[in-house]
């Protein structure tokens, strides 16, 4: 078994879930690498506290990234930071020779991401994956097989999205996901929109153009300090794209919808495929089902599947047990690692996001923007995903 020595750059939310992956690595009988955390980094260190009293493996606590990437010991890194550093600290990583998970949107415009694609260029060796874990919903490998098969024949239309309500409380005090300087001009998209993206880009669903409909449903909120703080960043979103699939060259509708304020909705994923020959629909409201439907002449009928515990990298949790958010967290650290190891995901659906399709959810977010601003359809630059 290959150990991977980790630093991780953000204790905050996302830096405790891969903390808390890593604890439970046993889970996952057949991997022949595991990660173990040695060194955390936060401005923050109260949060240290939490990792100190779960991880004995933890030697080094900094408040300085600079001191962390110059530890020889360590070989990965794990980033989630907000948006406004991340092509600074990424960078700063690459450079230093650890291979890196990076969180989404992997720099808070295109431009910062164009920043970090060029330093992933001239540092080829060093192994690099943007974070989302959309595809490994058990639901979702299962369609991405149907994908793979070609189950769908002619695509019809493809809707993906990411719909939360956590900002339908007007009264919330602003945090740093709802300001300009660290979220970033894409607003939800930043945050939400590359787990959309994820399975349609992986599919090879690339959208040509754009004509986005973007709202600002709230314009301020409470500062926490008795005041209110302007709240500049876009709320929702919804992308209706033109997708061309790259293996027929056939076009068709695609939907990518990201909200922060979508009623009744606490953290839904969904996914709606559309063939001639099939079609599939998952949420994560109904966690453990997927709906299909083939198509073969005659009476048109969905089935109900329950999907139980069908993960990409096994598991030690019981076949028809259903699966989670953590364990999609799992199962996403197993494909970096995985890949690190061996060159390439276990699967095609199995994979962490490439810089390539980060690259692309971008230009297709850059081009939202500007088609929000003519309120005009807008092509996608979908050169990038050759530039690495
Ligand atoms: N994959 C997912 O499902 C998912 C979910 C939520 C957030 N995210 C992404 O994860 C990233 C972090 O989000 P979060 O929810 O964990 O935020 P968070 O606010 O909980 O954590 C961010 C942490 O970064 C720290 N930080 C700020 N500046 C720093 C610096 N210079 N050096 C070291 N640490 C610094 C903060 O103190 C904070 O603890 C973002 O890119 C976000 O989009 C991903």
């Amino acid at each position: 078994m290959r150990t991977v020595k980790f630093g991780i750059i953000g204790c905050g939310l996302m830096g405790r879930e891969f903390a808390s992956a890593a604890a439970r690595w046993c889970h996952l009988p057949d991997m022949d690498v595991r990660p173990e955390i040695i060194a955390v980094c936060d401005m923050n260190e109260k949060l240290f506290e939490w990792y100190k009293g779960n991880f004995s493996s933890i030697r080094q606590f900094t408040d300085n990234y600079k001191e962390l990437l110059a530890n020889d010991e360590i070989h990965a890194v794990y980033i989630a930071v907000p948006h406004n550093l991340h092509a600074e600290i990424y960078s700063a990583a690459i450079m230093a020779g650890k291979h890196l998970l990076g969180e989404k949107p992997f720099g808070i415009d295109k431009k910062d991401n164009g920043i970090i694609s060029e330093c992933i260029q001239k540092h080829p060796n060093v192994f690099v994956r943007c974070s989302s874990e959309s595809p490994f919903f058990p639901a979702m490998q299962r369609i991405g097989h149907m994908i793979e098969k070609k189950a769908f024949g002619r695509i019809l239309e493809v809707n993906s999205g990411f719909l939360h309500s956590s900002d339908m409380d007007f009264s919330k005090a602003i945090n740093w996901k709802r300001m300009l300087k660290f979220n970033g001009e894409y607003g939800c998209m930043g945050d939400l929109g590359m787990h959309a993206c994820h399975m349609p880009f992986r599919a090879g669903w690339i959208p040509k153009n754009v004509r986005a409909i973007l709202s600002n449903v709230v314009g301020e909120r409470p500062n926490g300090k008795g005041g209110m703080a302007p709240c500049e960043t876009w709320d929702n979103a919804t992308l209706f794209c033109e997708a061309v699939e790259t293996d027929t060259d056939k076009e068709f509708p695609m939907t990518i919808k990201t909200q922060r304020i979508a009623p009744g909705h606490k953290n839904t994923w969904y996914l709606e495929v559309l063939g001639t020959k099939a079609s599939a629909r998952w949420s994560s409201k109904q966690i453990n089902t997927v709906e299909m439907m083939e198509y073969t002449g005659g009476e048109q009928s969905w089935q109900v599947l329950d999907m139980g515990h069908e993960t990409a990298y096994k598991s030690i949790t019981g076949g028809i047990f259903e699966a989670g958010f953590s364990d999609s967290i799992l199962q996403m650290w197993a494909a970096f690692l995985y890949e690190l190891q061996h060159g390439k995901p276990i699967s095609r659906f199995a994979g962490c996001v490439t810089p390539q399709e980060a690259a692309l959810s971008h230009a297709l977010f850059t081009a939202a923007l500007e088609s929000q601003k003519k309120g005009s359809v807008v092509e996608i630059d979908t050169s990038v995903l050759k530039m690495l």
